[in-house]
């Protein structure tokens, strides 16, 4: 298997990932032949990698790319912490965990990431409301206004060891200006000026998730349901200098 390609990155710098959200292994490493050398961080999410399975990771690999596996893990400590070495060990540079699994689950999904594996938690869901976060708890919430929880589990995160945290583009400055360089934030949800939304409602352009501090954006159908997506990707890689 090739070597996974390294990328130098300044502290200061924002590295594009396209999600590769297909259904078929086929479809997914096309789109990787098109992007050629714009792209060499790709996100395999719970969709291709149900259809695809560890085989998509090798073979990203060995065409020298380096595998975001966003499976977010949420489960014992002990069935966690097997999961993300598995993940390490089949060549993921990323993975990812729901902080909601709490301080044991979120250590023992650091322990035996290895060295070349970060872990990174999902806060609270772009997708969940206020009142979602209510009927799940059993409470009442009187704001939508998650950005406390999101805050609260940032720092439990950084202080149970995890390298970073997946968070909106709107939230990215906040997080920074709390954490400093000392955890990573992964920002999905990016839009190219003027593409379409689609289902995302908090979204951001790659230029303004860079300025919020963003260590990584998250490029999916705006790349890759582009009508040229070289070109999209040529267009977002340029808004991150
Ligand atoms: O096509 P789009 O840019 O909306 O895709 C965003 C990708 O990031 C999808 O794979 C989606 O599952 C993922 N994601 C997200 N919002 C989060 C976490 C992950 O959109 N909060």
């Amino acid at each position: 298997m090739t070597a996974p390609a390294v990328t130098v990155e300044s502290p200061n710098s924002t590295v594009p990932i396209v999600a590769l959200d297909f259904w078929m292994a086929d479809a997914a490493l096309s789109m990787v032949d098109v992007l050629g050398s714009r792209c060499d961080f790709y996100k395999v999410g719970s969709e291709l990698f149900t259809v695809a399975g560890p085989p998509i990771v090798r073979q990203l690999s060995a065409r020298g790319k380096r595998v975001f596996l966003d499976l977010k893990f949420h489960d014992i400590p002990n069935t966690v912490e097997k999961a993300v070495a598995a993940a390490a060990e089949l060549g993921a540079s990323i993975v990812t965990i729901h902080a909601l699994g709490g301080e044991k689950m979120i250590r023992a999904a650091v322990r035996n990431s290895g060295p070349d594996c970060e872990v990174f938690a999902v806060t609270i869901l772009t997708s969940l409301t206020g009142a979602d976060l209510a009927a799940v708890r059993g409470g009442s919430v009187v704001s939508d206004d998650l950005t406390p929880e999101v805050m609260r589990l940032a720092e439990l995160s950084a202080a149970c060891g995890a390298s970073g945290v997946v968070c909106s583009g709107l939230e990215a400055g906040m997080l920074r200006d709390r954490f400093g360089a000392s955890l990573k934030l992964l920002v999905p949800g990016v839009r190219l000026p003027g593409d379409e939304r689609g289902d995302q409602s908090r979204v951001v352009t790659p230029s303004e998730a860079a300025r919020a501090g963003a260590s990584y954006v998250v490029l999916g159908r705006t790349v890759t349901s582009a009508t040229d997506p070289a070109a999209a990707m040529d267009q977002a890689v340029a808004s991150l200098a």
